[in-house]
């Protein structure tokens, strides 16, 4: 496997759009590729298939399967064993589930086994996109250890200089005892377009040393395809939005694949 991406953000950033879609592009370019939904509300699952679709989730490889009366088994599956086939050839999806909440409540020392897990499908998959939940909580921290990267959407939004400085602490606590892991490049998303951005950009180097070029405007049809069970590249082919992500995926692959990438994180320059 060539990275973990895990998609982090303590705000309603796009975190979900953005993983989804990037998945799907990173799929259609002829990267196998595995996106792991890691938030029990299933956003990012949303843009591949509807509720009543998921038979088997995340919770079943990392909690248990369930009981009749609602309680968990002891028994799991591996996450091979829990991986769909999503519309978007090469592209397999672990899909989020509500019953994964509990994950915040198992001890803290079951962290470690979703990077095990992700590990042990090194081999089936090029890339893998991890979407997370907007807090700070055991199932972040199991993303973080399970990644060789992290990105980080903001948005124009007050609060996102103080979201950035909580994720921040985070990013290099675990960063010190995985180095591995590395922070990309922010990515802006749902900002409309013409936003003069100098602001945010001010507001956000005091915690990350760079953005991706690319903007994710407001769209449409970005806001659209979820509804419809689809990420935007099938939703709408061809349009604007669809394009963003295809620039986004440029910028993130670029990033991902030099060799000597420079960790972004500002306690390291
Ligand atoms: N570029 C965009 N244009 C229009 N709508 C968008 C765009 N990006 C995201 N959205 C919409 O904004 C809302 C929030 O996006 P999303 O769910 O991806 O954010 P999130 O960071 O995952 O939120 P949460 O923190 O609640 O998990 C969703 O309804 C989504 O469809
Ligand atoms: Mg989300």
């Amino acid at each position: 496997m060539k990275a973990v991406i895990t998609i982090a953000s303590l705000s309603r950033a796009g975190k979900s759009t953005i993983a989804a879609c990037l998945a799907a592009e990173f799929a259609l370019r002829g990267h196998n590729t595995l996106l792991v939904d890691c938030d029990p509300r299933a956003d990012a699952t949303a843009h591949f298939m509807p509720p009543e679709k998921i038979h088997s989730s995340l919770a079943d490889a990392l909690i248990g399967l369930p009981d009749r009366a609602g309680g968990i088994t002891g028994e799991t599956f591996p996450l091979g064993g829990v991986v769909s086939p999503t519309v978007v050839e090469r592209l397999g999806i672990v899909p989020g589930h509500i019953r994964f909440a509990r994950f915040e409540r198992v001890a803290p020392t079951a962290i470690l086994r979703l990077k095990a897990e992700v590990e042990d499908l090194a081999d089936s998959f090029d890339y893998a996109l991890i979407d997370t939940p907007p807090s700070l909580g055991l199932i972040l921290s199991a993303c973080l250890i399970a990644s060789s990267h992290v990105l980080v959407p903001v948005t124009g939004s007050h609060d996102t200089p103080v979201g950035l400085d909580c994720l921040t602490e985070m990013i290099e606590e675990v960063h010190r005892s995985h180095p591995r892991l590395e922070a990309l490049a922010l990515a802006v998303d749902l900002v409309e377009p013409g936003t003069h951005l100098r602001t945010l950009r001010r507001q956000t180097e005091r915690q990350l040393r760079a953005m991706f070029k690319t903007v994710i405007t407001r769209r449409d049809e970005i806001a659209a395809c979820r509804a419809s069970h689809l990420p935007v590249q099938l939703y709408a082919p061809g349009s604007a939005g669809a394009a963003l992500f295809a620039r986004l995926a440029d910028e993130v692959m670029c990033a991902v694949n030099q060799s000597s990438l420079v960790p972004v994180l500002r306690s390291e320059l």
